[in-house]
């Protein structure tokens, strides 16, 4: 594997690889020394074109972790604000001698735009494109998941909200369904997308039916900056049909956990009680997303398939 552009394109075992890989390598994250000299030597940009707190915060942490070198490269604070183009940007960062290059862009396909142009020697990471896809953060969901219910295989998985414009629930389905769990994707109908029948989901529009079913159930941001049109009457009806508030979150079994990708809207998709609740994993979600992304560069970058561990023991 030589990049990572999307959930569609990982097998089983490649999923499982990297997952067993974050194994490892998060237990690093409770020690009081937490870096590997594994991708010394290595470069590592950050390509932001979109806003972002978690992803690229945990991309940069990631690879310091595996002491790669890292520069972060915003478009805002760049010369892509001046008008560059991205084979420019792409021929700058290939200049530089990048190993790989995380990109977050607001159109869908950049990454694979980028990855198959030959402007660029370097692994290609996708950290979110669009609408489209965001496959490390379907890892670290699935390592999440994995850690409180075990094998996947059967297990019921639910995601919430807004389906339509969330990379992050496509990613999810499609890796979930490759670890053997029965996603159910539910939302108002304006809020599924065109051709959600091909997916390998279920979907439904009632919520409230689904939760005592559920091992899982994930709250999707309403993505209010990718909407041009009214896709719901108010914001109050939305939270009372979809949102996780209380009474619904009472309907969970007792095994269940709550997940959101963040950044939340508190009050909107899910109450804050419920977001702070014992059963919410939104906070580990977050360190978990460091050892997946650690997982990924080593993987990517070392080139070699023997252990994190192992070469520490050596280095
Ligand atoms: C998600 C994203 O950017 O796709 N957030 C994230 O990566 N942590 C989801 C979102 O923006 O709602």
């Amino acid at each position: 594997m030589r990049h990572l552009l999307s959930a569609a394109d990982l097998t089983r075992d490649d999923t499982l690889l990297i997952l067993d890989t974050a194994v490892e390598l998060r237990s690093l994250a409770d020690r009081p020394i937490k870096k590997l000299p594994t991708l010394r030597g290595r470069t590592v940009v950050n390509l932001f074109f979109e806003d972002s707190t978690r992803t690229r915060i945990s991309f940069e942490a990631a690879a310091k972790r595996l002491s790669a070198d890292v520069i972060n490269f915003s478009a805002k604070s760049s010369s892509l604000s001046k008008g560059e183009s991205l084979k420019d940007t792409a021929l700058t960062l290939e200049a530089m001698g990048a190993d790989a290059v995380v990109i977050r862009h607001g159109a869908s396909g950049t990454p694979h735009r980028l990855a198959n142009s030959g402007w660029v020697r370097s692994s290609i990471v996708n950290a979110g494109d669009g609408t489209h896809e965001h496959p490390t953060q379907a890892l670290l969901d699935a390592f999440t998941l994995r850690r409180h219910l075990g094998d996947l295989e059967g297990r019921r998985v639910t995601v919430v909200g807004d389906v339509l414009h969330s990379r992050v629930a496509r990613s999810n389905a499609l890796l979930l369904s490759t670890l053997g769990a029965e996603v159910t994707l539910v939302a108002p109908p304006t809020l599924l997308p065109v051709g959600v029948s091909t997916w390998p989901v279920q979907t439904s529009y009632d919520l409230d039916s689904t939760l005592d079913k559920s091992d899982a159930v994930m709250m999707l941001r309403v993505q209010h900056e990718r909407m041009n049109d009214a896709f719901f009457p108010s914001a109050r009806e939305y939270s009372r049909r979809y949102g996780l508030d209380d009474r619904r979150f009472a309907l969970l079994p007792d095994h269940a956990v709550v997940m959101h990708p963040g950044p939340m809207n508190r009050g909107m998709e899910i109450s804050a009680t419920v977001a702070d609740s014992h059963r919410s994993v939104i906070v580990e979600q977050v360190t978990n997303g460091v050892a997946v992304r650690m997982a990924v560069l080593y993987l990517l970058l070392s080139g070699q398939r023997s252990s994190p561990a192992a070469e520490e023991a050596t280095a």
